[in-house]
């Protein structure tokens, strides 16, 4: 699972740029899966707000990419790791169960709404929805 992040980190260079001064391996990886999942919320909210022509393939294909990166979430924060530039809590490494149960609610939220967008009225709910998953893991979890 971490090779996998490590593979798309060698292949974004731009994405690395953008969290220069992360010298830990670990924080590095979390915070490219992280940013995968901002990458895949973007396709959505673009066509949501209007910005981009919707396209029920690309977001249900986003929806299971969320699903996917959801699943790598508690091995991408297994080991408890901190950096100066890093956002993470440390009740993460004190109430793993209670963290790891929030990313299974994204990746159900989002493996459940994978397939069933159709129209682009069907855009509000999912941003609700897996919205509120993120947010919800970040109001515990994450520092701002
Ligand atoms: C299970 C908990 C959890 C879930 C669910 C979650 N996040 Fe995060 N997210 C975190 C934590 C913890 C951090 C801080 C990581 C760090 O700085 O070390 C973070 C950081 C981020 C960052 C900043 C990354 C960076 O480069 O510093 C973005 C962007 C982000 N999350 C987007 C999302 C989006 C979009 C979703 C939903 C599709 C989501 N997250 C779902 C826990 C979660």
């Amino acid at each position: 699972m971490k090779k996998y992040i490590a593979i798309a980190l060698i292949a974004t260079g731009t994405a690395a740029f953008a969290h220069s001064g992360v010298k830990d391996p670990d924080v590095m990886n979390r915070m490219m899966g992280m940013s995968e999942l901002a990458k895949q919320m973007k396709v959505i909210g673009s066509m949501h707000m209007g910005q981009a022509s919707f396209d029920a393939a690309a977001v249900n294909a986003a929806l299971e990419k969320i699903a996917e990166e959801a699943s790598y979430i508690p091995s991408l924060f297994e080991t408890k790791a901190l950096d100066p530039k890093s956002e993470a809590l440390p009740v993460i490494w004190d109430d793993f169960e209670a963290f790891t149960a929030r990313a299974e609610a994204l990746q159900s939220t989002a493996a459940g709404l994978a397939g069933s967008v159709e129209s682009s009225g069907d855009l509000m709910q999912v941003m609700h929805e897996i919205g509120q998953s993120c947010s919800a893991c970040h109001s515990d979890f994450r520092s701002k």
